[in-house]
């Protein structure tokens, strides 16, 4: 039976990690897709379908992985970059208002849960053969509160509980979901430091693994998986 090209579909992909992630998975023989607000469908090329959209909206996340079905096949590996926060002054949190909160929540959160459920549904259709990752961008908010980013915080921490659910709920079926956070070597936060290529290159690793490992996938550049 003719091989199947992997399809991998990057969901809030800008120049930093998701162009490095896009890259290293099609230098590895994957049809990427990405979506962003910025990116134009006509600028898409023979190696990236481009899909514009904005992921406040969760149905955009359905369009999404409805086209990347139609025009390259049902993606085996899905990437959720994307990320929003409103700051809030440090010694008031609730001084946030509800409209940017609610925003925020949508884009850290729901629309995740939204890109997991339709991933899980493609994964269920693929060859036992067939990478089934789901992979999401996080930061150390869900374990650390970082006064002024009261809002990232709470999206990062409910979707750390949805991959959470999710690794231990899917494990049987050999179905993968992480939450990825670079930190530097003593564990504290990459913050602006963070790296697109160490990214793709532990992103390819989670990718190639058979089974589900640690949900909460610390990394340090250079180094991997990092428990701290
Ligand atoms: N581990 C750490 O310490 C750490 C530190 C910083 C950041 N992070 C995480 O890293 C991720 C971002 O990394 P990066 O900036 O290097 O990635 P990137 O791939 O360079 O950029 C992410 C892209 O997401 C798109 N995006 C944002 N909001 C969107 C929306 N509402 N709808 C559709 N697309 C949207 C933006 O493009 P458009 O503007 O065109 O939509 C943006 O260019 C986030 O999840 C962030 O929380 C982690």
């Amino acid at each position: 039976m003719a091989s199947v090209t992997p399809v991998i579909l990057i969901l809030g992909a800008g120049s930093n990690i998701g162009q490095h992630v896009a890259r290293a998975f099609a230098a590895k023989g994957y049809k990427v897709a990405a979506t962003a607000r910025r990116l134009r469908e006509s600028d898409s090329t023979a190696d990236q379908l481009n899909i514009p959209g904005d992921l406040f909206d969760p149905n955009s996340v359905v369009d999404a992985f409805s086209k990347v079905k139609s025009s390259l096949g049902i993606p085996s590996v899905v990437v959720y970059n994307a990320s929003a926060v409103t700051p809030n002054p440090p010694n008031d949190p609730f001084a946030l208002p509800l409209a940017d909160f609610s925003r925020d929540l949508t884009i850290n959160t729901t629309s995740v849960f939204v890109a997991a459920q339709q991933a899980a549904e493609g994964f269920a259709q693929l060859p036992d053969s067939a990478s089934r990752t789901f992979i999401y961008t996080g930061n150390i908010c869900n374990t650390m509160v970082i006064p002024p980013l009261m809002d990232l915080g709470v999206g990062k921490s409910a979707t750390a509980h949805i991959i959470q659910a999710a690794a231990g709920a899917y494990k049987d079926r050999e179905f993968k979901f992480y939450y990825g956070d670079e930190r530097k070597a003593d564990g504290s936060p990459a913050y602006s430091a963070i790296d697109g290529e160490a990214h793709a290159k532990f992103y390819l690793e989670l990718a190639k693994g058979k089974t589900q490992g640690p949900w909460q996938q610390t990394f340090v550049k250079g180094v991997g998986y990092t428990q701290f």
